[in-house]
Formats: C-alpha cells, sequence, structure tokens
C-alpha cells in the first residue's frame, strides 16, 4: 500500500487521491472571487440601494450591502432618505477622490466576520494560497510557514467580530421590518419576502459560527448535573452544534442572498425590476 505521506521529493500536487479533489477549491474560489468583484462594484456605486415607492416617511428597501446608513448623502439617485441616517448628512471632509457610499463605512465588519470564519479560512487557504489545495495532495512550498502566530495572527479576532455580525443581524432584522412599510403604511411586497430571508439566513450562518458554539457551551464539562436531566443550555448547545455541522451550506447560501438582495433592491430602484407589492394598487 502506497502511503499518503508527502516527502520534499514530491512535487506540487502530489497525491496518492484518485477522486476529483481539485473541484471543490476550484468552484469555492471562483464563487467567492465572483461575490468580492460584485461587492466591490455595488460598494463604489453609492446609488440604487434605497426603494420605497417613491413615498415619503416610514419604510422601504434598503440593500443590506448599506445598512447601517451611518451617513447619508442627499440628492442621491436610489439613495435613502436624510431621516434613515444614524449621523446625519454625509460629512464635507470627505475626500473627493472616495465615493460618498454608505457601504464604504461599514462593509469592513462583515467583511472582517467572513474573513476570519474557519470554513473561509479552510476554502481560501485550499483555494488561493494552495497551502495545500486539498487534504492529502503536497502544497506550495513554504518553509517560512507560522500557521496562524505571525502574520496571520489577525485570525484570531474572529471571535470578536461574532458580536459584530450579532449587531448587523439585529440591525438587518430592523430593515426586513421596515421593508414591509411605505409612507408608513403597511403591506407587503416581493422585496420585504426577500429583505425577511435575508437575516434568517444570517442568523443560520451565525449562530453556527464555531465561536458561538464555544459560548454556548465550550467550558461546560456535563451539560447534565448535577441531576441527570439535560438543561436548557444543553439544548441550546445542540441546536447551535446541529448549525455548526452544516456550516459551510449556511456560508453559502446566506453570502449569496446577502448579494442577491442588494441586486433585488438596486434593479426595483433603478426602474429595470417592478416590485410586486399591495402598495401600488
Ligand atoms: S466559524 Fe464560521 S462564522 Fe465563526
Amino acid at each position: 500500500m502506497k502511503s499518503s505521506t508527502h516527502t520534499d521529493n514530491q512535487g506540487f500536487l502530489y497525491t496518492n487521491r484518485t477522486d476529483k479533489w481539485w473541484v471543490e477549491p476550484l468552484w469555492t474560489g471562483f464563487g467567492f472571487m465572483c461575490f468580492v468583484i460584485y461587492t466591490t462594484w455595488a460598494m463604489f456605486q453609492a446609488n440604487n440601494y434605497w426603494w420605497s415607492g417613491g413615498q415619503a416617511g416610514f419604510g422601504g428597501y434598503l440593500s443590506p450591502f448599506y445598512s447601517p446608513l451611518i451617513f447619508v448623502k442627499e440628492a442621491v439617485a436610489g439613495g435613502a432618505p436624510i431621516e434613515h441616517s444614524w449621523f446625519g448628512s454625509w460629512p464635507s471632509w470627505w475626500p473627493k477622490l472616495i465615493p460618498a457610499s454608505p457601504a464604504i463605512l461599514i462593509l469592513a465588519g462583515p467583511l472582517s466576520f467572513r474573513m476570519t470564519c474557519y470554513y473561509y479560512r479552510k476554502f481560501y487557504y485550499r483555494a488561493y494560497f494552495m497551502s495545500p489545495p486539498g487534504c492529502s495532495v503536497k502544497g506550495v512550498r513554504n518553509k517560512q510557514y507560522k500557521g496562524e502566530t505571525a502574520l496571520l495572527v489577525f485570525q484570531n479576532l474572529h471571535r470578536f467580530t461574532l458580536y459584530l455580525a450579532l449587531g448587523i443581524i439585529l440591525v438587518l432584522t430592523y430593515d426586513a421590518i421596515l421593508s414591509f412599510f411605505q409612507g408608513g403604511r403597511f403591506g407587503v411586497g416581493i422585496g420585504s419576502i426577500i429583505l425577511t430571508i435575508n437575516p434568517i439566513l444570517l442568523a443560520g450562518y451565525t449562530f453556527g459560527c464555531h465561536a458561538f458554539r464555544h459560548l454556548t457551551g465550550g467550558n461546560k464539562d456535563c451539560f447534565t448535573c448535577p441531576n441527570g436531566k439535560p438543561t436548557f443550555r444543553y439544548r441550546i448547545w445542540k441546536s447551535v452544534s446541529w448549525l455548526n455541522g452544516r456550516h459551510m451550506m449556511w456560508a453559502w447560501i446566506s453570502m449569496i442572498w446577502v448579494a442577491f438582495t442588494d441586486i433585488y433592491v438596486r434593479m426595483v430602484a433603478s426602474g429595470y425590476w417592478v416590485d410586486i407589492n399591495t402598495w401600488s394598487n
């Protein structure tokens, strides 16, 4: 039987594996690259991120890439009204060369959570750094590699970015509620449903986080002590563990949906798509 242990004489990508091990790094690398390109474009657009059917007052659809609205630039096509901004109008000191986009101010928050996620690390180390490209496949030779203790020490911030992600879910839940109103009138539109699914999927991803699983039960040695009955905390930990076991699936679905939500709001705000809703009649 051949050994799967690599030696220095075996070249890059050497493996005894006979399955199509390269398919996963290929599609994950390509899929995430598409997401990054689209997100970057959408972030610099700075318009068509808001739609309220031309109604002033409470309610409207807000793209999740632009939420929360820290500052808002007024009189922008498809831009949010100033009342929805947390701190008022766009600051005058903002450099002219950088678009006045509310997304620029906040995207680092959710991105820092995603980029330090244990699952994302696994796939981008494989797909982009080839370090290694798959289990039991020879990766690029890197004698300097020191794990996540040197250059990549920032990955340990993941447990702190979790709190940021939990706050974002609250903000996006508020946006979902907002989407059921236009000009203060309650109603339902396709956009309301899309904006409501968004925080649900993000919650499925965030509550299955390894750091969250540790918070719910990582420091417990016994869930049934002292009387032998499973505690409430045990049930929470079991639910979180169920999500955790499907973390990759939640990561992809929630990421694709958040981009789709932005696309939907953008297309409706720019007039390419018509939102079917109860307000129009
Ligand atoms: S490990 Fe993936 S979100 Fe925390």
